[in-house]
């Protein structure tokens, strides 16, 4: 999609579709601003609409270049969020879709947000919304037409429109980028076959890549990761991802860790199919938000020393299987008693966590689809965040919470109090890779936490990585959660001044 900014007047514009957000109760007064054709007929079909979040209405202008013209409700307008807007992009996609539309313009509304704002959220929203995944459909719905081109119009902020829609741009395609991976089907993304597309993408976008292959992770002892990977046909990767700009404002690196299970059958802990193991493609979905965030990082040119880090296996009943009363070196150096084999998540991560010491980093966000307790205790649309409760812990879950809020990849935080970390003793070893049945999500934090000395922020996104029915802006299936979150916090660390 093809997504550019003008400020032509709206009755010069020749488009298939011509999409204007209004507030609530403003639709008749920007009808009488806009006058003409387009005006009269959007005054006429108004009795219909009050301009509530998401409602829209499709009107025919008598003449004119755009044959259809469409409003969208966006609310009061001191209640208009960024969400509202990537659900009025989204809205607007819906429209383009239902009325075959290939050219679509799409105004920039007046709001409490700049130009720049309104651009990215816009123009993220409907990018999003447009999204399907037909790899590996024969007939692709012949019924459903892509938009080709995006024009947002603005009315004076070109420049800050412009700044915003290529932004918006970025980040959504960088977020397909990780529903394509989540939604590809296992065979084709085996750890080797993933560490070649990371190898690729780092070439496109300018990031540097390096793929560890059995060898190089025996080398380093990483004892979870070799275990996890035990049962499988498939060897194990670690990939390495780096981003150093030469302006870069740190000189220790940001790291973003990320679970690359490629398919979680749970190992000799086997999981039982329905509603458990059938969607656990998904379970590299940690792994597809930090590739994507790259993706973003560095087509965004940020300032910013990032790396990336992913341990990939896939975790199978096999001859070799880890068992259960196995006890595991891992990399650290710790010793883990494997008490379930469907823990692997933890296992690799901390493998992970432990590596990046090396770099004494600034900061380190791990993501992972990490606990089925953090989808009964959050659900579908939001992931849990934890720190270490150290002197800058508010510090850290303001800052992570901010990307959240701005990214509409919403976050809650859960406690991390010292006595959780109880229920991990073991009788054998150092610890054990899981607790009782209580507070599964915190306990799985309180494990990653033996492995890191740096400052350290986790995020379980097992609820919000993969959706059974899809939402406004993210359809059914892999919905890149955590790009858009790990861009955004990203950026506000390397301009801090601008916050
Ligand atoms: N990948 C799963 C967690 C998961 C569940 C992700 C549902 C997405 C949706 C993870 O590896 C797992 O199996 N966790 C176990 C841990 C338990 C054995 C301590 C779980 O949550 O049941
Ligand atoms: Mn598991
Ligand atoms: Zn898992």
């Amino acid at each position: 999609m093809k997504v550019s900014v003008t400020t032509l007047s709206l009755k010069d514009l020749d488009v298939d579709l011509l999409i204007i957000p209004v507030g609530r109760s403003l639709a008749r007064a920007r009808a009488a601003q806009i006058g003409g054709p387009i005006g009269e007929a959007l005054s006429t079909a108004l009795m219909d609409f009050e301009g509530r979040p998401e409602e829209t209405l499709l009107c025919y202008p008598a003449s004119g270049r755009s044959h259809r013209v469409a409003v969208v409700g966006l609310g009061y307008l001191e209640e208009v969020t960024r969400e509202v807007l990537r659900r009025a992009g989204a809205a607007g996609a819906h429209l383009a879709m239902k009325t075959k539309a290939t050219t679509v313009a799409l105004c920039l509304p007046d709001s409490e947000f700049s130009s720049e704002v309104t651009g990215q959220t816009l123009a993220e929203g409907y990018m999003l919304a447009s999204y399907e995944y037909n790899r590996y459909k024969a007939h692709p719905d012949e019924e459903r037409t892509i938009t080709e081109r995006l024009v947002l119009h603005a009315g004076t902020d070109e420049k800050s429109a412009r700044r915003g829609a290529e932004r918006g741009r970025i980040e959504a395609e960088a977020t397909i980028t990780a529903r394509d991976l989540v939604n590809l089907s296992p065979h084709e993304k085996t750890p080797t076959l993933l560490g070649k597309m990371v190898e690729r993408f780092g070439r496109k976008y300018g990031y540097e890549v390096s793929v560890w292959d059995k060898s190089d992770i025996e080398k380093e002892k990483m004892g979870g990761l070799l275990g996890v990977n035990r049962g499988s046909l498939e060897p194990p990767v670690m990939i390495e991802m780096t981003w150093k700009p030469g302006k870069a404002g740190n000189s220790r690196p940001v790291v973003l860790i990320g679970k690359g299970i490629v398919f979680d059958t749970g190992g000799l802990s086997l999981k039982p199919t329905k509603d458990s193991m059938d969607h656990m493609k998904a379970d590299m979905a940690g792994a597809a938000a930090v590739i994507g965030a790259m993706e973003a990082i560095a087509r965004l040119d940020v300032p910013l020393y990032v790396m990336g880090l992913i341990p990939a296996t896939d975790n199978r009943p096999g001859q070799d299987a880890y068992v259960p009363g196995d006890v595991l070196r891992m990399h650290s150096g710790k010793t883990v008693e494997v008490l379930n084999t469907d823990a692997e998540g933890r296992l690799i991560l901390a493998d992970a966590l432990s590596y990046a010491k090396l770099y004494r980093p600034e900061v380190v966000l791990d993501l992972a689809t990490l606990t089925g307790a953090q989808v009964v205790a959050l659900g579908s649309q939001v992931a849990a965040v934890m720190t270490q409760e150290d002197v800058d812990a508010d510090e850290r879950m303001n800052a992570v919470m901010e990307a959240a809020e701005r990214s509409g990849d919403l976050l809650h935080p859960m406690p991390m109090y010292t006595h959780y970390a109880d229920a991990l003793k073991s009788n054998v070893a150092d610890i054990k890779n899981i607790g009782n049945r209580e507070a599964g999500s915190i306990t799985a934090a309180k494990f990653l936490e033996h492995f890191v000395d740096y400052p350290w922020i986790h995020i379980d996104m097992a609820g919000p990585s993969f959706l059974k029915t899809g939402l406004p802006y993210r359809p059914a299936g892999g919905t890149g959660f955590g790009v858009r979150l790990l861009t955004e916090f990203i950026r506000d660390y390397a301009y801090p001044k601008k916050r």
